[in-house]
């Protein structure tokens, strides 16, 4: 989901290779772990269902899930919630995970950090966080958390974390809330840290499947905007070397599931319950019921995930944006049902 990168530091041919490898012999290299979906925080536009019900899942058959995930050959945890600092028992997981030798991936609004946390932190070194802030000024990012003083939390974390040499990457959502803040955003990331800012101006529906989210999305004429400013930022930075990707028609089969959802990619919900990706919620199973391993292999669902594979979708492999189009079949899915369609939100924002 997310639409850009700058100054990427992963050494690309070494990591698509081995991704690849993982895709073909259907390894799940790289799992999300929802930990909780408890959240201190109420972002406008979050898809997260906060009064699911559903026990979480004990640290103990966390120890059994993960003892599994090793020997099935998963090295990256992609730790996410709500907001996974919320849970009582978290420093304990994390470092069982660290002792388990996974790399560790922490998703966080980095409101709930204090000194011991960043001395924890010195010792866990976690392969990156990922710390989400919409503005560069108390008025546009707490407008949108819904709480006052997150602001000055959150860019405390991120400065502190990045000053202790920890790799951070600051993301945002682009919504019209923010929008004109680009430049500022921009400007303030560079502030803080050395590491990439990302973002994305996609809006995932509700996980309980309302699109109550979509008033936030950008119009046409907000999304032009974005794209003329974004331009002009980066033209300004990098000079006549910024190039527009001038897309031509490209006749190649698109498959209606074109990243690692199911291959060598997972996402299993704090309950326990797994799924191709945290953005298609097609249950393939529960770990209290079966293990990962059997539903990895043998459920339907993760199956069928993969048959999609050989099953391109018309109209995208007519697109002469194909190349550069980066559809994620998960908001399909989640916006009409099907994996196997082109989205409106990806469609326009090519275009434009
Ligand atoms: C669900 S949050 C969980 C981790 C942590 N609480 C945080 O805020 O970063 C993970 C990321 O998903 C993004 N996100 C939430 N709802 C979204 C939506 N409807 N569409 C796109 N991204 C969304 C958030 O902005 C955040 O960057
Ligand atoms: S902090 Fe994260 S999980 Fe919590 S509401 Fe905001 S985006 Fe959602
Ligand atoms: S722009 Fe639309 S039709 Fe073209 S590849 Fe992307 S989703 Fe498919």
């Amino acid at each position: 989901m997310v639409e850009s990168r700058l100054n990427e530091k992963e050494d690309y041919s070494v990591w698509q290779e081995l991704r690849s490898k993982a895709k073909e012999e259907l390894i799940p290299m790289i799992i999300t772990l929802e930990l909780t979906y408890r959240c201190n925080l109420r972002c406008k536009h979050c898809y997260v269902e906060f009064d699911k019900g559903g026990e979480e899942l004990t640290i103990s058959e966390l120890d059994g899930l993960l003892d599994e995930l090793k020997e099935m050959g998963t090295f990256l945890l992609i730790l996410t919630g709500g907001e996974i600092f919320l849970r009582e028992d978290i420093k304990d997981i994390l470092i069982m995970i660290k002792q388990k030798g996974f790399a560790q991936r922490i998703f966080s609004n980095g409101t709930l950090f204090d000194n011991s946390w960043y001395d924890f932190f010195d010792d866990l070194q976690p392969e990156r966080f990922e710390i989400s802030m919409y503005g560069s000024n108390p008025e546009v990012h707490d407008s949108i958390t819904g709480k006052a003083g997150s602001f000055e939390r959150t860019a405390n974390a991120v400065r502190e974390l990045s000053s202790r040499g920890h790799e951070v990457v600051v993301k945002t959502v682009w919504m019209k809330d923010n929008y004109r803040d680009f430049v500022n955003w921009m400007n303030m990331v560079e502030e803080l840290t050395e590491a990439v800012p990302l973002w994305t101006s996609i809006i995932a529906p509700l996980d309980n499947g309302s699109f109550s989210n979509r008033k936030y999305i950008l119009t046409n004429e907000q999304i032009k905007e974005l794209r003329d400013t974004q331009l002009e930022y980066f033209k300004n930075k990098y000079g006549e070397e910024y190039k527009i990707d001038d897309s031509t028609p490209c006749d190649i089969q698109i498959p209606s599931i074109p990243c690692s959802a199911g291959f060598s990619y997972a996402g299993i919900s704090p309950d326990g319950c797994v799924y191709p990706c945290i953005q298609i919620r097609l249950k393939a199973g529960n770990i209290r019921e079966e293990s990962f391993r059997k539903i990895w292999n043998d459920s339907k669902i993760m199956n069928f995930i993969r048959d999609l594979s050989n099953n391109p979708i018309d109209e995208c492999s007519k697109c002469m944006y194909n190349k550069k189009c980066m559809r994620c079949p998960g908001i399909s899915w989640l916006e009409s049902g099907s994996l196997s369609v082109a989205n409106w939100q990806f469609c326009r924002q090519v275009r434009i």
